[in-house]
């Protein structure tokens, strides 16, 4: 995980020409509010947490950075290629957990409840994320 984010402040920094700081790198309050979500109340059962961050968070990330790396800048894309195979691997985290522990009807809905809710959050929160970068480019 930390290496994502050590490829990305890369590109940030080639184009600031300068290194980035912590206090620039604060979470959007929409990102914080998926991240509660995602730890709080779907954390406390497996079967929720599983589907929260593997269907939910990260099945979203890869699909969302498959666009990255196609439309991207080539050092940006050339990131999110890498990053991209390790969200691949969490999302069959996710699957294969589930498959492993959502066995009844009752945690196959609330599987399926955690990942969508997680992934409604998800994109509202690459939108603020997204909007945040367009208002500082
Ligand atoms: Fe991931």
């Amino acid at each position: 995980m930390y290496y994502h984010y050590h490829l990305l402040c890369s590109c940030i920094e080639s184009r600031l020409g300068r290194p980035i700081t912590p206090e620039e790198l604060t979470p959007t309050e929409e990102t914080r509010q998926q991240n509660r979500k995602q730890y709080g109340d779907f954390g406390a059962s497996l079967v929720t947490r599983l589907a929260s961050m593997g269907l939910g968070a990260e099945y979203m990330s890869h699909a969302v950075n498959e666009v990255v790396i196609e439309m991207g800048e080539p050092d940006v894309a050339e990131a999110y290629r890498k990053i991209n195979r390790d969200e691949a691997f969490h999302v069959q985290i996710g699957k294969v957990g589930l498959e492993r522990y959502a066995l009844t009807r009752e945690d196959q809905t609330r599987a399926w409840e955690a990942a969508m809710e997680t992934a409604k959050l998800h994109v509202v929160a690459y939108e603020a994320l997204f909007n945040r970068a367009r208002a500082a480019a």
